[in-house]
């Protein structure tokens, strides 16, 4: 796709959006786990940043904070988490807990398939522990990014603005796409924020809520292979009725709001 022939100005209130092209960014868009050597400009970065602001947060409140980090930053990093020797399953998430304590129901199953597709592609078995603590160990390196982008917030703030939180990650993985990067959101830093905080001076009053990799996808890597998969809107969407029973919406074209004669 031409990315340049379908930008569109959104100065104008009345103008249609593309709706086609944001589809296609959200669909395009996935976490890539690869990333080639290609450098990427300080302008790229602001530009990326400048458009994610335009998430919308409760009070306009914005409560997001960005550091960025360099190659030589990215290493600091990576070299401080692994010398720790604390392995990511028994890294305390002492600050902000991302996962609740016990994986249940649906969410569990979800979240083991994409173990199994993600360490499947790479031909990693079932029970090679050693092969996956490896590949997961690839997150501190931000996956050989050029750019790791720490994400911090107030710790004073509540959970509105861990919601906002999300809508500006989202902008940046979506700015990224737009630009033909590539990104993935990784939480992997939270449990190490103690020592990743010398490192990139962040204020005690500041939660790492996440690392970002910003960078060009290396396509030919086997883990970038992974397409992820979304439940069935059956299981996350339902119609309330009349007598409070709630059905899926129906899959052939019908008005959401049928004209009733006592309407008019
Ligand atoms: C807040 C957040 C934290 C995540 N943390 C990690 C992570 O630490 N490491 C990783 O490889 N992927 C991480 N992911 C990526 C998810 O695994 C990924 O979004 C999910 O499997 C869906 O795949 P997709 O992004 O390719 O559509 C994270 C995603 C989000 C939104």
């Amino acid at each position: 796709m031409n990315i340049s022939v379908i930008s569109h100005k959104i100065s104008d209130p009345h103008e249609t959006i593309a709706v086609p092209y944001i589809d296609t960014l959200l669909h395009e868009r996935r976490s890539v786990r690869a990333f080639t050597n290609t450098d990427v400009s300080i302008s790229q970065v602001r530009a990326i940043l400048g458009a994610a602001s335009r998430a919308p947060s409760g009070g306009n409140m914005q409560p997001w904070h960005v550091w960025i980090a360099d190659r030589p930053a990215i290493a600091r990093i990576e070299h401080a988490i692994l010398s720790t020797g604390v392995s990511p399953h028994r890294a305390k998430w002492d600050d902000y807990r991302y996962y609740p304590k016990r994986f249940f129901g649906a969410y569990d199953v979800r979240r083991k398939a994409l173990g199994r597709a993600l360490y499947g592609h790479l031909g990693i078995e079932r029970h090679d522990v050693p092969a996956m603590r490896a590949q997961f160990e690839q997150n501190f390196r931000f996956f050989g990014a050029p750019v790791g982008l720490l994400v911090t917030i107030d710790r004073r703030l509540e959970k509105g603005s861990w919601l906002d939180m999300g809508m500006f990650l989202q902008n940046i993985c979506l700015a990224a796409q737009g630009r033909g990067l590539a990104t993935c959101v990784q939480a992997a830093f939270a449990p190490y924020h103690k020592v990743i905080r010398p490192i990139a001076n962040l204020p005690d009053d500041q939660v790492l809520v996440c690392g970002i990799s910003l960078g060009c996808e290396d396509r030919a890597h086997a883990t970038n292979a992974l397409r992820t998969e979304r439940a069935d809107m059956r299981e996350w969407v339902s119609m309330i009725r009349s007598d409070r029973t709630h059905v899926s919406p129906p899959q052939k074209e019908t008005q959401i709001n049928p004209s009733r004669t006592s309407d008019r």
